[in-house]
């Protein structure tokens, strides 16, 4: 050990559109931090295994119908009801790798007609990324990726209106990464940012809260 046993772990946020590759990237950054000797897990949202996650699902995939204040509630709970065990694991020193968090949240609600601060209300208190790393890639692009699996929001024209919303929600501190790049390319960039913010953490750099 490095006698850094009270040293915290890394919250670090992928966001993108569907299909923008941040599945296969969190499986990446996964390996790369255990290769090194880090304690970290790959987690996502929707967390499609715990009771409200499997309302979601079943939205998401159109077996139900729900109003969208509601659903953009569930989705909020989904990360309310994981946020002690992610503090747990942060304090314990484990880093966590997260696709999709409280950003696809609003984004895709506001998407949908909703009130932007309306719905960032609810994810106020959740742990705060301490990196955000942004895949970027245009709509039409995303769309022609191996085509989408039909889940409810995988259309063109509303990825186009969800980029516009996170848009507006990044801030200078995202890191935005060219997602149309090789799939190399884009692990070697993300391989640095996230090993620098692994290091900060551990150095001490304070856990916070949203909404920043
Ligand atoms: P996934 O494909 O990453 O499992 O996400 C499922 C869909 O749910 C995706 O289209 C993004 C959307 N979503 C929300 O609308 N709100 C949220 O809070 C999250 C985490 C995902």
């Amino acid at each position: 050990s490095t006698g850094q046993s009270d040293a915290r772990g890394a919250l670090i946020v992928l966001e993108g559109l569907d299909r923008s590759g941040k599945t296969s990237q969190s499986a990446r950054l996964l390996s790369h931090l255990n290769s090194l000797g880090y304690a970290v897990e790959s987690w996502r949202f929707p967390d499609r295994d715990t009771a409200v996650g499997k309302m979601i699902s079943s939205y998401l995939t159109n077996q139900s119908q729900l109003d969208d204040h509601t659903i953009h509630l569930l989705f909020s709970a989904n990360r309310w009801e994981k946020r002690s065990l992610m503090e747990a694991k942060l304090k314990s020193g484990t880093s966590l790798i997260v696709d999709r968090y409280s950003y696809s949240g609003v984004a895709f609600s506001s998407a949908k007609g909703l009130d932007i601060e309306w719905c960032k209300a609810p994810e106020v208190g959740l742990l705060a990324p301490d990196l955000v790393m942004y895949l970027n890639i245009p709509p039409e692009k995303a769309a022609e990726r191996g085509g989408y699996g039909g889940e409810r929001y995988e259309q063109l024209e509303f990825q186009k209106s969800v980029a516009k919303y996170y848009e507006m929600l990044s801030d200078p501190s995202w890191k935005i990464i060219d997602a149309c790049l090789p799939l190399e390319d884009v692990e070697k960039q993300m391989k640095e940012i996230v090993l620098d913010c692994v290091v900060s953490c551990q150095k001490g750099k304070p856990l916070t809260h949203l909404w920043l």
